[in-house]
């Protein structure tokens, strides 16, 4: 059976299109099922029209508790059939409701070498604290923010002359590689969990 990933966006959504990129590619065994979005205005919902995806809003307004909000969404997810969520530039913080509904089955991608520089504006918390590397971080999510273990992160270069824009746009580009090849890590199920470590199993990658 073909992995059903759902895409959560909030914006751009370019780690959306290179998600898509990589499965029309032919190097992600998986189709999205259903983008979800929080925002009505979400550049990515467009890249997700012209994708022929499903697309669903769901907006804060129109539920009483951030308990009712991340229920809808996991009723989206499950009625789409989705089997691996993938936040992709989501600016909500993810609730028990869809962490209990998807058990290690919620990924996210951050413009941080974790845990260096969690939270907002990550590659303008790097240039400013003078840090001679930065990258990205794909990670499972759970209730910590940017918390949880880590599947696979990306090196880029800080050079003198970077302002926030060209280092976000060296570590974009890691993004777009780094997120494609960790959701095929997670979907071919070959891991486990050690602690916070996120270990690729031997004995179950050589069966
Ligand atoms: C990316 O930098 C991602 O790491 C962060 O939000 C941004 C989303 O960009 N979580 P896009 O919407 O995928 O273009």
């Amino acid at each position: 059976m073909s992995h059903r990933l759902g895409v959560l966006i909030s914006g751009r959504g370019s780690n959306l299109q290179s998600i898509v990129d990589a499965i029309l590619r032919g190097e992600l065994q998986a189709e999205i099922a259903v983008v979800i979005s929080n925002r009505q205005e979400a550049a990515g919902l467009m890249r997700a029209r012209e994708a022929r995806l499903e697309t669903v809003c769901v907006l804060q307004k129109d539920y009483a508790s951030r308990e009712l909000y991340d229920a809808a969404v996991v009723g989206v997810l499950q009625a789409h059939g989705v089997d691996l969520v993938c936040l992709a530039g989501f600016m909500r913080l993810i609730g028990e409701p869809l962490l209990e509904a998807f058990p290690n089955r919620v990924l996210n991608i951050h413009p941080s070498l974790l845990p260096a520089f969690p939270g907002l504006d990550a590659q303008r918390q790097a240039l400013e604290h003078g840090v001679r590397v930065a990258g990205a971080t794909v990670h499972l999510v759970d209730a910590e923010l940017d918390g949880g273990a880590i599947v696979l992160q990306g090196a880029v270069p800080v050079l003198d002359a970077d302002t926030v824009e060209s280092l976000s746009a060296r570590i974009l580009v890691e993004e777009h590689r780094l997120y494609p090849r960790a959701i095929a890590r997670v979907l071919d199920g070959k891991w486990r969990l050690v602690g916070r470590r996120f270990v690729v199993d031997a004995a179950a990658a050589s069966a």
